[in-house]
């Protein structure tokens, strides 16, 4: 199983290696050493002779598709067909049990476990039908992004029993729905004071990372004992100064606005959502301060700013912080990278930072995209590379 990783491990080597380059840190003497997290030194040519050593091994990974596509061993009679199979034919017996899994009604209750773990979400009906709407879209082979666009069905059930979905729409008030961004079970379960905890939440699942989620490569010194760091101009969140309850701008300890930058230009898209995911007219979360006054939009924006997905990419309601979201390149790569965890068996990418070098599935990244962003067919990719049936 180490050797399979190994393409892996060392492209994150020398991804981690060039992000301490732009940071200014060190690198490591020595043009083609890297180095593992074992504490011993390696040389490229000595992990590449061990990536080649590697061999295709469809039965081996027949067993691991099987397990996670169906939650079950294969068959006899499956194991036999690729076993036996004549070299030559190994692959294509192994791709067409591969479609026959995606196709199977396990894979429909695989997928409903898959997205309450990568949602964390479930527990509730409404949490449920969360994970159940982006079953839906993955098995009925439905663009990804219908996750943050879609104006209607974002409210399913799933029978474990018969392996279906029954289509349903939500209804939590709101006028034109956005997928999963207006989805009544997301904005309870993620309820907070001003609604960053939805903001937080929206960024990790679909961007893979945590804020900071904009950052430019030479932070600015304003002045104060931390750096800023992000994109959009200092004075374009709030403060004490234009009206707003907190000090986004202080520079005392660090910069408050390297994350609330972007965030308070989202973060009023949700502030209207209460702890029951319902839509009302007026604010429904809490500034944390005396008093606790709902917060408003003077206290994440000056007058004159308006609301975003990124600097660039204005998102005036949530259809359109939907839109924007799904035109970015981001959140594809990041749909693909969550599938490669899954598939190799690593744990959620935010939390364990198992994160995944953008030019190890570039190719796959641009496959998914201009084929429609069908989360199904990178999953068959994934489960058809190299880096999953070789060992
Ligand atoms: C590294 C990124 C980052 C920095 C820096 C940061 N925040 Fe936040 N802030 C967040 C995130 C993420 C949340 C949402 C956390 C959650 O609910 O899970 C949050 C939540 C908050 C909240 C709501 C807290 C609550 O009670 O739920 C306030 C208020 C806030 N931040 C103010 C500030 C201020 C003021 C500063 C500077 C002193 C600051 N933040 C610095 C990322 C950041």
């Amino acid at each position: 199983m180490a050797a399979r990783e190994l393409r892996y491990l060392l492209a994150a080597v020398a991804f981690s290696l060039a992000g301490a380059a732009c940071n200014g840190g060190v690198t490591p003497s020595g043009d083609d050493t890297v180095v593992g997290d074992d504490d011993t030194t390696t040389t490229g040519d000595e992990w590449d002779q061990r990536l080649d050593e590697r061999v295709v091994d469809y039965s081996a990974a027949l067993r691991i598709a099987a397990l996670r596509l169906t939650g079950e061993l294969p068959t006899l009679v499956e194991i036999k067909a690729v076993g036996d199979a004549p070299e030559a034919q190994k692959q294509s017996v192994y791709e067409s049990l591969l479609r026959g899994y995606l196709d199977d009604p396990r894979f429909a209750r695989q997928m409903v476990a898959w997205w309450k773990d990568t949602l964390k979400m479930g527990g509730t009906t409404m949490s449920d039908s969360a994970a159940a709407f982006a079953a839906e879209v993955t098995v009925e082979g439905r663009p990804y992004t219908d996750l943050l666009t879609a104006s209607a069905g974002t409210c399913p059930s799933y029978d474990a029993g018969a392996g279906t979905f029954t289509p349903g729409d939500c209804d939590n008030g709101v006028p034109v729905h956005a997928g999963l961004l207006s989805h009544p079970g997301m904005n309870a379960a993620f309820y907070s004071n001003m609604a960053f905890r939805r903001v937080r939440w929206v960024q990790e699942i679909f961007a893979c990372t945590a804020f900071p989620a904009e950052i430019v490569s030479e932070p600015q010194d304003l002045g104060g004992n931390a750096l800023y760091s992000a994109p959009w101009p200092f004075d374009s969140i709030a403060s004490p100064a234009t009206g707003g309850n907190v000090d986004f701008l202080d520079l005392s300890a660090v910069a408050c606005a390297n994350c609330h930058a972007t965030m308070n230009h989202i973060a009023p898209l949700f502030t209207n959502f209460d702890d029951n995911g319902d839509l009302q007219a007026t604010s429904q979360v809490m500034v944390p301060i005396e008093g606790t006054p709902l917060a408003q939009l003077s206290d994440y924006l000056p007058a004159g700013q308006t609301t975003a997905w990124r600097l660039g990419a204005p998102a005036a309601d949530l259809p359109a912080l939907g839109a924007a979201m799904a035109a970015d390149p981001a959140i594809a790569e990041c749909a693909v990278a969550r599938v490669w965890n899954w598939a190799l068996g690593k744990g959620d990418i935010v939390d364990t930072l198992a994160t995944i070098p953008s030019d190890v599935i570039a190719d796959q990244v641009a496959t998914f995209r201009s084929n429609g962003a069908v989360l199904k067919d990178a999953i068959f990719a994934v489960f058809t590379a190299d880096d999953f049936v070789k060992f």
